[in-house]
């Protein structure tokens, strides 16, 4: 009874601070901020070699994103099963596609998710891209062999879904978003997953991969405990474990990327991951790539509140309070470094706030020039369509949230660029 009242206050607070909340999208109405020192240790060290970074500085980082931002991953052995499910030939035979259905088991509980798989059948240990997908892999591409999920999605009455189950209608309905033969006649592969497989996007903590890793009695993370986003990391990680054992992909160049808020999940992933060879994050925002002090556009309180499962229970206490976080996000972009990592905004996307998008990525040159490397030549945003390719990218482009052929055409040359040099 205590708990359902509480869930109702909950639900009623949400929606009215949901509702009237009004963003700041005005750049003369920012706060005074300092930005936390990249390179100035706990203990005050100065950092000044990529050893000092990588032994130290590094470490010191990724322990405050995981105790205040995504939340640590719990300690132990999950069991884990794969089964490859369906191999067939794929555009007229010049790719393979592939499903296979990785399964994790512990604590009496089970959880699947679908690795779906496009490779071009090029003889040699391919280069691939991976990346969460939002409704289903059999969204992606209207291929009447992809399995439709059998996981919770949201209903949708366009596409008939009315109990949380998929249907045929949505076949193919998000194709405009996934160039895969594009991809394939490039020479790369590409492995999605439905990122509701590893946990329902919704603020529950009984469904998803959060029960296996309980301690009896537990039916809630701990306060620096895994929300969903490190849960969607976590399930990149367990994909990049099955790809390092197919032997037609080259393990060395595994792309990651994320839209959104799976750009927020490919960002932490490649933070806490570091086998994953380059990270695109395509418009992550708040949480992802954005700088949290700016408060322009979507702020920690407002995403706190919204989406309250996202981050560990910790980052609430910095809602309206930015300036007391011991990090800021072009931290996260640096723990990524020496990797190439590429920052992509759009410019009719002020929520994601573009400007401190860019200035995470332009920050995080300095820990990649510690490895002799190149970030961002200057902290001017380039002018849309232009995008600046260094060991850092960025790009804005025209246009509204979303995931273009523009920004695919860009990450393969980037991808290109890394790989073919
Ligand atoms: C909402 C949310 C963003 C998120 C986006 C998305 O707009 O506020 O933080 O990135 O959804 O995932 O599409």
């Amino acid at each position: 009874m205590k708990f359902i009242f509480l869930a109702m206050l909950g639900f009623v607070f949400t929606n009215a601070y949901t509702q009237n909340f009004v963003p700041n999208y005005d750049e003369s109405k920012i706060p005074d901020y300092v930005l936390p020192q990249l390179l100035i240790s706990k203990d005050g060290s100065k950092v000044s070699t990529a050893t000092q970074w990588k032994n130290k500085r590094r470490n010191e980082l990724l322990a405050n994103f995981q105790t205040y931002i995504y939340g640590k991953v719990p300690n132990g052995d999950v069991d884990v099963q794969t089964q490859l499910i369906k191999k067939l030939d794929a555009f007229g035979g010049k790719a393979i596609m592939k499903e296979v259905k990785i399964t994790f088991s512990r604590n009496q509980k089970k959880i699947s998710m679908n690795l779906l798989i496009y490779l071009p059948k090029s003889g040699t240990k391919v280069p691939i891209f991976l990346a969460l997908n939002f409704n289903g892999n059999y969204t992606i591409i209207n291929d009447p062999n992809i399995s439709l999920t059998t996981s919770w999605v949201p209903n949708n009455e366009k596409f008939n879904i009315t109990d949380h189950q998929a249907t045929e209608s949505s076949r193919g309905s998000a194709h405009r978003r996934w160039p895969v033969e594009e991809i394939i006649d490039h020479g790369y592969g590409l492995a999605t997953i439905y990122y509701g497989d590893i946990d329902p996007d919704k603020n529950d903590f009984s469904d998803g991969i959060h029960p296996l890793f309980y301690t009896p009695g537990q039916v809630h993370p701990a306060k620096d405990e895994w929300g969903s986003i490190s849960a969607w990391a976590w399930g990149l990680s367990r994909a990049m474990d099955y790809l390092e054992k197919d032997d037609n992909i080259d393990p060395s160049k595994v792309i990651l990327l994320g839209h959104s808020r799976l750009g927020k999940a490919a960002l932490w992933a490649g933070a806490t991951d570091e086998r994953f060879a380059i990270v695109i994050s395509n418009e992550s925002g708040c949480g992802g790539a954005a700088i949290s002090r700016r408060k322009i556009g979507e702020t920690v309180a407002r995403i706190n509140t919204s989406f309250p499962h996202w981050f560990c229970d910790n980052f609430k206490q910095f809602n309206n309070n930015e300036d007391a976080l011991p990090v800021d996000q072009h931290m996260l972009i640096a723990l990524i470094a020496p990797r190439p990592v590429y920052v992509a905004s759009a410019e009719g996307d002020k929520w994601s706030d573009p400007k401190g998008e860019f200035f995470s990525a332009y920050y995080a040159g300095k820990v990649y020039q510690l490895f002799g490397l190149t970030g961002l030549p200057n902290d001017k945003m380039p002018k849309v369509n232009s995008p600046i390719m260094r060991t850092v990218g960025y790009h804005i482009r025209t246009g509204k949230h979303d995931l273009t052929d523009f920004d695919w055409n860009q990450y393969l040359k980037f991808a290109d660029l890394h790989f073919k040099k």
